[in-house]
């Protein structure tokens, strides 16, 4: 599938630049700051970026304005990794411009993306980043995903207001898409999304939330 011209994501605009779903009621990123939640929740979550090493595969349910893959790119400086991202309702370029302009940090290295994505383009290179992002229902497109993560970002929107990307089948799935010693994390301690990580195999821990959030997630495969 390619990359429509129309966004497909239904966003209300909080202070400017803070896009709000209107189909799931729920903010993008946290309203106390974006770039450092993903730091805190994706990197440090998964031991990242000490972990990075050349072919080292990211995948993450959620791509939403392409945050995290940026966090991610400047986080592995030179190192060549992978990251594939799954999402259901792909926000245009103007928006993940309009997003980013909160982050000048993320902003400042987003242009290779943005020019991709305002082609069409859902493979592209970002710094030494190659970025897969795949369109459609996750629960549909993961299981026919051929690929191992050797870390996983989970960042839904929160589980009660998406739960569809939280369930069990699919945290089975994205078990079943790890590789050995591969790791996740999401900000949620939610139990339900918990207990089905670690059916799922992951030796599941809760670990300090971002801002003032008691818990966070994160967990291994052995
Ligand atoms: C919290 S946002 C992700 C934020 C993102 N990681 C970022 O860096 O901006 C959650 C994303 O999940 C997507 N989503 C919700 N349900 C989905 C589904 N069933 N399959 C794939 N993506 C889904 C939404 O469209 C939204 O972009």
């Amino acid at each position: 599938m390619s990359l429509p011209d129309q966004s497909q994501a239904a966003l209300d605009w909080r202070d400017g630049s803070l896009p709000v779903s209107t189909r799931f009621d729920d903010p993008y990123f946290s309203l106390a700051g974006g770039l450092a939640e993903t730091r805190h929740v994706f990197l440090a979550g998964n031991d990242l970026p000490a972990r990075l090493c050349p072919g080292f595969q990211v995948a993450e349910l959620g791509f939403g304005t392409g945050l995290n893959l940026i966090a991610l790119s400047l986080a592995a400086g030179p190192v060549p990794v992978r990251f594939t991202s799954f999402e259901a309702f792909p926000m245009s370029a103007a928006e993940i411009a309009r997003a980013l302009t909160a982050f000048p940090e993320a902003e400042a290295a987003a242009g290779p993306f943005l020019a991709a994505w305002a082609r069409g383009e859902t493979r592209f290179t970002l710094g030494a980043v190659e970025a897969e992002v795949i369109l459609g229902d996750a629960r549909e497109t993961l299981p026919a995903w051929s690929g191992a993560a050797d870390a996983w970002f989970l960042d839904g929107f929160s589980p009660a207001k998406n739960p569809e990307l939280w369930g069990e089948d699919l945290m089975a799935e994205v078990g079943r898409h790890t590789a050995p010693g591969g790791s996740f994390a999401t900000y949620t301690a939610a139990g339900f999304v918990r207990r089905g990580l670690a059916a799922a195999g992951f030796a599941v821990s809760r670990a300090p939330g971002y801002a003032g959030k008691r818990h966070m997630s994160r967990g291994a495969r052995a």
